[in-house]
C-alpha cells in the first residue's frame, strides 16, 4: 500500500520570492520539486529558437508538445530560460491553452507521483492551488509589492551583468503582471484556501521561516 504524497503549493507573481521559497521548502522536508515556471520558459525559448513568435498559439503548442518530460530536469538549468527575452516569451505562451493542456500531465503526474520516492512535492507556479493540484495539502500565495519585485528582479539581472534599468525591469514586470493575471486561461490568482504570504517586509530567511511556519500548522 502507498500513502498519498504531501503537496504544497507555492504560486505567486515574478520576483515575489516564490522560487527560493518553494526551493528552500523542498530541500527542507526532502521532498521533491519542480518550478513550473521553468517549463513556459522552455516551450518559449524553444519557439524563439526556432524563429517562431511566442504569442503564435500553433509555434507555441508545437513547441509544448515536443518538450520532452524526461530531459525537462536538465532544461531547467539552461540559462538561456532565466533572460528577459525567455520570461516575456513565457509569458506569451502561458496565455495559450494548447500550451497548458500540453504541460498540465506532466505538472499533475510530478505532484501525484514525486520522483526518486520523495514522500511529497512541492510546485511553484502560478496556477498550482488552482488548477494542477487543487488537491494539495498546502497552498501558499505569495505576495509583494510590484516596486520591491522590480528591485529584486533588477538586482538579479545586475548580478548577471544585464545591462537593465530598474524602471525597464518594472514596466516589464508590469507588462507580464497583467498578461499573467489577467489572461482567459489559469490566471494567476490565489486559489480559496491559499494563505498569502507577503514577502514585500521581509527577508529570505524571514520570509522562507514564515512558510514554514504555515506548512507545519497544515501538515503536523
Ligand atoms: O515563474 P516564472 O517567472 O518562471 O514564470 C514564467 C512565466 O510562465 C510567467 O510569465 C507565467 C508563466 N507560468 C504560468 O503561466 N503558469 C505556471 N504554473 C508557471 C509559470
Amino acid at each position: 500500500m502507498t500513502t498519498n504524497p504531501i503537496i504544497i503549493a507555492v504560486d505567486g507573481l515574478a520576483a515575489t520570492g516564490k522560487g527560493t521559497i518553494a526551493r528552500r521548502l523542498a530541500a527542507h522536508l526532502d521532498f521533491a520539486y519542480l518550478d513550473t515556471g521553468a517549463l513556459y520558459r522552455a516551450v518559449g525559448v524553444a519557439v524563439l529558437k526556432a524563429g517562431g513568435d511566442p504569442a503564435d498559439a500553433q509555434a507555441a503548442q508545437k513547441a509544448a508538445l515536443a518538450l520532452n518530460p524526461s530531459s525537462v530536469q536538465a532544461l531547467m538549468d539552461d540559462p538561456a530560460l532565466r533572460m528577459p527575452a525567455a520570461s516575456e516569451a513565457a509569458s506569451k505562451v502561458a496565455a495559450v491553452q494548447d500550451v497548458r493542456d500540453a504541460l498540465l500531465k506532466f505538472q499533475k503526474d510530478f505532484a501525484v507521483h514525486p520522483p526518486a520516492g520523495k514522500k511529497g512535492a512541492v510546485l511553484d507556479g502560478r496556477d498550482i492551488g488552482t488548477v494542477i493540484s487543487p488537491q494539495a495539502n498546502v497552498k501558499i500565495f505569495v505576495e509583494a509589492a510590484s516596486e520591491i519585485r522590480a528591485h529584486r528582479r533588477f538586482l538579479e539581472l545586475q548580478g548577471r551583468g544585464e545591462n537593465v534599468t530598474e524602471a525597464a525591469v518594472l514596466a516589464d514586470m508590469t507588462e507580464r503582471d497583467a498578461r499573467d493575471a489577467s489572461r482567459a486561461t489559469a490566471p494567476t490568482k490565489p486559489a480559496d484556501d491559499a494563505v498569502i504570504l507577503d514577502t514585500s517586509d521581509l527577508s529570505a530567511d524571514q520570509a522562507f521561516e514564515k512558510a514554514v511556519g504555515i506548512v507545519e500548522k497544515k501538515i503536523k
